[in-house]
């Protein structure tokens, strides 16, 4: 079968790289794809926002399955789009995705589906949010309602930082509308831990459990970013852990989404902390995480593709993942001055010393040709992931291998996985 991946980040560079080993897989489309996608796949130079485009080029390319990486184009509804054209496609419709699409929205599904979460406060207006704000003092997290490219949260030790990002959001309009409606929620302390489920509509399968190190920062200090590294698995989700993530927090929330008559399908990620008093929702996403992906797939025994068939089908009951034991570190390789502004273009080198025989693996994010030379196109340009036996070990190896990659101004987290193994 022919099958379309749309985006062009690490997330869907390890989606190619592991659809790429199906047996079912014919031929693999990217759209835009980057420097890494074309080496599995062929790129097509649509975006991941050009829905109308996204379509087009599955008709003319005959695809079997089209698979979606970024939530944007989820929001905008392009599972709605493929399934009214009768094409298959591997994602929640519009009405689901909202999940991740509105922070509102998620609040009241949580609440609906009785799952554990921070206590917040949803505004519209600014002098209402305020009060609210003094009334309640710092620390609190201060977040936009919609989509802001992962950049609408703000989590405020005082008050004084928690009024600054209210008046960015409400007054200065920063996020335009996404920022009109905002939460103040309730700040959680413990460990986060990101959970991915593969959804059908009504049951589900969990893929191993990771963290994501999303901080620019030596032990989580500096601002947020896209994501500076992963690991999988994360030891604080035991299996007695994982389980009750399941039956208290997935479970419901399958089921609410499925009584409200919009059935959730495909991957459901759960942003957690695990707190005192035990697992609480930070986010939902409705899609895989990047760079979590890169060190989820990499230990996936089971093929992909007739997982994702299962569930566009509502027919994963029965089915099983099957995980390898090693563990997978991935680091990533940013531009200098990421998340801020930085330069694009440098020339990379070394990646021909990376080997996949030797579990390790790079993945590109922000890459690009030009005039035959690999170079940076981006903010997180690589991540680098390797398989080996326990994080520390395959920490270990994931830092050798990237000795080798080089490009003028990359700079990488020296401490992925620091949690797993102080303990
Ligand atoms: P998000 O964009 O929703 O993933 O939030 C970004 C990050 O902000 C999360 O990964 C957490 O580290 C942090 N965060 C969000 N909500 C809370 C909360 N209620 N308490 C503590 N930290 C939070
Ligand atoms: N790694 C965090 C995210 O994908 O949202």
């Amino acid at each position: 079968m022919n099958i379309l991946v749309i985006g062009g980040g690490g997330r869907e560079h390890t989606l190619c790289w592991k659809l790429a080993q199906s047996p079912q897989v014919e031929k693999i489309y990217c759209a835009p794809g980057n420097a890494g996608t074309a080496g599995v796949a062929e790129n097509l130079p649509v975006k991941a926002d050009d829905l109308d485009g996204l379509l087009a080029a599955a008709k003319e390319k005959s695809v079997d399955l089209t698979v979606v990486g970024p939530e944007a184009p989820l929001v905008a509804g392009i599972v709605d789009l493929f399934q009214s054209a009768g094409l298959a496609v591997f994602g929640p419709v519009a009405a689901a995705a909202r999940l991740e699409g509105s922070k509102a929205f998620a609040k009241e599904i949580m609440a609906k589906s009785g799952v554990p979460t921070g206590q917040a406060e949803i505004f519209s207006d600014y002098q209402q949010a305020l009060a609210n704000l003094r009334q309640r003092g710092g620390p609190i997290v201060v977040k936009a309602d919609g989509l802001a490219a992962g950049k609408g949260v703000y989590v405020c030790k005082t008050l004084e930082e928690a009024e600054e990002a209210l008046k960015l959001m409400m007054v200065d309009g920063i996020y335009g509308d996404a920022g009109k409606t905002v939460l103040l929620e309730e700040m959680l302390e413990g460990e986060e831990c990101s959970i991915l489920a593969l959804v059908d509509g009504k049951d589900y399968l969990l893929l191993p459990s990771s963290q994501d190190h999303k901080r620019i920062g030596e032990g989580d200090t500096g601002p947020n970013t896209g994501g500076m590294g992963a690991y999988s698995p994360a030891p604080v989700v035991t299996a007695e852990m994982e389980e009750k993530i399941a039956r208290e927090i997935l479970a419901p929330t399958v089921r609410t989404l499925a009584e409200s008559g919009s059935p959730y399908k495909g991957i459901l990620y759960l942003g957690l902390m695990i707190t005192a008093q035990g697992p609480k929702v930070v986010e939902y996403n409705v899609r895989l995480g990047d760079p979590e992906t890169q060190a989820v797939l990499p230990r996936l025994a089971s093929d992909l593709v007739p997982l994702f068939l299962a569930c566009c089908a509502g027919k994963l009951a029965g089915m099983k993942i099957e995980v390898k034991d090693e563990s997978a570190v991935c680091i990533v390789a940013a531009a200098e001055g990421y998340p801020g502004s930085y330069q694009k273009g440098q020339v990379i080198s070394g990646l021909e010393g990376i080997k996949e025989e030797a579990n390790t693996v790079v993945f590109h994010a922000g890459t690009a040709r030009q005039g035959g030379e690999l170079v940076t196109a981006g903010g997180r340009v690589l991540g680098l992931t390797a398989l080996g036996a326990g994080i520390k070990e395959t920490q270990k190896m994931a830092y050798a291998a990237l000795q080798q990659v080089n490009f003028d101004g990359m700079y990488y987290r020296k401490d992925i996985g620091y949690r797993a193994i102080d303990r």
